[in-house]
């Protein structure tokens, strides 16, 4: 039996592919590069010593999956397929409700006719919306986030929801990630954004690389205790084998047939400038950085309960703050242009 994995030559989807060499599990990926590249592919086979069956395909493709899912034998999928930039969506809503929702729709339908019934999702923290009391807990309903990318997740935790009251034999879960960050400890696989970063980390190695002039803190009058926001900073490799103790936890469930949500965090929330002090003080780089104003959407702070994982699924996470900083500066020093 093998796993397909979609999205499997991004961030979180590269690690958790070679979590999953590493436990022995066979791995097909989809990719259709828009956001990464197949050297990342090149480069777990090269860590693992083994091979990826890839596939350059789309998953709003209902040809390409049909004839995968006639190709190889397909237990499980891991979907991390999906576009993320969240301003992006804002602006471009169809987009992201037509690759993220559609495309989730596409995969599910053709996973139905091919008869395979184990899937697990990248849902996100954002699902909790905006409203929710923290720390944020699966019991919690889900939210109405602000932009479309968030959305497109709730859409997508409905979606999987009614696919189980529908088909029985559907075994679903949902892993809800806090932040992700950090990067295999080779230094050879890692977080490689298009263009300006989004996203924090990223920003951060990228000023200290030389990439960026500097970093622009949004907001430092939140009601925080230093005024800047607070997230649950999550190792990516951590992150990577929730995956594969999700996947080993399906497989066990002779019973189980639905959706399960599990949050996959650290539960201890750190602020932007714990974020940055840390990072200078751990890897001896200057980090450059001014106020700016709040950016729009942001909440002041979120992070996880995530003891449902622990007590379900086994897991909880191993790595600290330090190796985040210490790995995703290691990546960036040895790739300066990412993968390029
Ligand atoms: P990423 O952009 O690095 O990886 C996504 C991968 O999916 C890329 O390789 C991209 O080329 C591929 N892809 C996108 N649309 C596709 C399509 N239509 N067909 C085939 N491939 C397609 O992002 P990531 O950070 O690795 O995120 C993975 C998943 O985790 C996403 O679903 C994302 O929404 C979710 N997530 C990410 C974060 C985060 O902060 N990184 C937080 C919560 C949830
Ligand atoms: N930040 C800055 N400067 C930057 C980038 C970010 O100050 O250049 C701040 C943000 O304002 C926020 C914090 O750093 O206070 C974290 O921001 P990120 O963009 O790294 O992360 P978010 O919490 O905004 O969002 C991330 C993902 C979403 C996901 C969410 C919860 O990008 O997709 O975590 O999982 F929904």
């Amino acid at each position: 039996m093998k796993i397909l994995v979609t999205g499997g030559a991004g961030f979180i989807g590269s690690h958790t592919v070679l979590a999953l060499l590493e436990s022995n599990y066979e791995v097909v990926v989809l990719d259709n590069l828009c956001n990464s590249t197949y050297v990342a592919i090149e480069r777990v086979e090269a860590l693992t010593g083994k091979n990826i069956s890839f596939i350059h395909g789309d998953i709003n493709c209902s040809n390409t999956l049909q004839q995968l899912f006639a190709e190889y034998d397909i237990g499980a999928v891991l979907h991390f397929a999906a576009l993320k930039a969240v301003g992006e969506s804002v602006q471009y809503p169809y987009k992201y409700y037509e690759n993220n929702v559609s495309g989730t729709l596409c995969l599910l339908q053709a996973m139905h006719y091919a008869d395979v019934n184990m899937f697990i999702f990248s849902s996100s923290a954002t699902v909790y919306g905006e409203t929710s009391v923290v720390p944020y807990t699966e019991s919690l309903a889900l939210g109405s986030p602000s932009s479309p990318y968030g959305a497109s997740k709730v859409m997508i935790e409905r979606m999987l929801a009614d696919s189980a009251i529908a088909h029985p034999n559907f075994q679903a879960i949902s892993l809800r990630y806090f932040n992700p960050i950090g990067a295999h400890p080779s230094g050879v696989i890692g977080e490689d954004p298009k263009g300006i970063p989004n996203n924090l980390m990223p920003y951060i190695t990228q000023v200290a690389v030389g990439r960026r002039k500097k970093l622009s803190i949004f907001g430092n009058d939140y009601p925080t205790k230093d005024g800047t926001c607070r997230r649950d900073y999550i190792h990516v490799v951590d992150l990577a084998e929730g995956h594969v103790k999700a996947l080993d936890w399906l497989q066990k469930q002779t019973e189980f047939s639905g959706v399960e949500a599990f949050n996959l965090g650290t539960g201890t929330p750190v602020s932007v400038l714990e974020m940055v002090d840390t990072f200078i003080v751990e890897t001896g780089q200057n980090v450059p950085y001014e106020f700016s104003p709040r950016r729009s959407g942001d909440l002041p702070e979120f992070w996880a309960d995530s003891s449902k994982a622990q007590k379900e699924l086994g897991w909880q996470t191993q790595l600290t703050l330090t190796d985040m900083v210490i790995d995703t500066w290691r990546w960036q020093k040895n790739n300066p242009n990412g993968y390029e």
